[in-house]
């Protein structure tokens, strides 16, 4: 039997994407769009956004619009939520996505890097929440999804801002679950574990690293942008009605490999 045509329940639907430009980002939009939504590309990199608007036009039918945003401005924020509900409606669906991933040890982290990180990580997931949120309670029913990682649940070390920026993440999207819920509003994060994309490529070009962290992950290989916007699509879709205040980790089981770090003898 096969399924039916709109079988997630996005066909129509405004989903709104940041960080639209980056790998991520960019998978995000053509799974929407693919689902039948219409989708707006938010990015500080308009040029990015709009190459992804380019590659959603070359598979999907998909109505969509780019907004040039920093998302951890206000003004820009409230400017790209009237700049979308005025090109594609109110806001059905946001994914919060868009985010900085810069080293720094805690000992020697500048104010200014502390809070830079935590203004886009975390402050953009907020302002956000807040200005399309307002859209998506007028509707009857929609959904937010937040791109966070299992660094907001195991600490790392010379990651600057980055892991409390995540694990802010996971409280701030079971607060919204328990707040907006009465309005008809889920809330759910997708966790992601080692994934390619612009951000973590450095690592990948380095000779061996690659093997090296494959060979850690139980599924044994690193994940590609669409495991994770695959996961997404689900938790912002009908098909994910009840479902709402979790986190989803998508990291080939990498997070439960605690166990498997002793050294057994006789076991091993
Ligand atoms: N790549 C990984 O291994 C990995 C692992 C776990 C979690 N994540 C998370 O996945 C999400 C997407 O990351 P990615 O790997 O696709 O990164 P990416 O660098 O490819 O994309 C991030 C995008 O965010 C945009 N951006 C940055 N600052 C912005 C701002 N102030 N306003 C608007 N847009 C801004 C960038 O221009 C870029 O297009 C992030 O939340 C990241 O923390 C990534």
């Amino acid at each position: 039997m096969s399924a039916p045509m709109d079988w997630l329940g996005l066909g129509g639907k405004t989903c709104v994407i940041t960080g639209a430009g980056g790998g991520i980002g960019r998978a995000l939009a053509i799974n929407f769009a693919k689902a039948g939504a219409h989708v707006g590309l938010l990015d500080l990199s308009e040029a990015d956004a709009q190459a992804t608007a380019r590659e959603v036009a070359d598979c999907a039918r998909a109505r969509t619009a780019v907004v040039a945003c920093d998302v951890s401005n206000p003004d820009s924020v409230a400017h790209a939520a009237a700049a979308i509900e005025s090109a594609l409606g109110r806001c059905d669906i946001l994914v919060n996505n868009a985010a900085l991933l810069r080293p720094g040890a805690l000992d020697t982290l500048s104010f200014a890097e502390w809070n830079a990180l935590l203004s886009v990580n975390l402050t953009g997931y907020f302002l956000c929440s807040q200005a399309f949120g307002a859209q998506i309670r007028g509707k009857d029913a929609g959904a937010i999804v937040h791109v966070a990682s299992i660094s907001g649940s195991n600490p790392q070390g010379a990651s600057g801002a980055y892991s409390v920026s995540k694990a802010g993440i996971l409280m701030l999207s079971r607060q919204i679950a328990v707040e907006w819920g009465p309005s008809g509003l889920r809330s759910n994060v997708v966790s992601p574990g080692l994934v390619e994309t612009p951000m973590s490529r450095a690592f990948y070009d380095a000779p061996g690293v690659r093997e090296k962290r494959s060979a850690v992950v139980p599924m044994r290989r690193i994940a590609q942008p669409q495991d994770i916007a695959d996961a997404a699509l689900f938790l912002a879709s009908a098909r994910a009605s009840y479902i709402n205040g979790e986190e989803v980790l998508v990291d080939g089981g990498y997070a439960g490999m605690l166990m498997n770090m002793i050294p057994r003898p006789g076991y091993d």
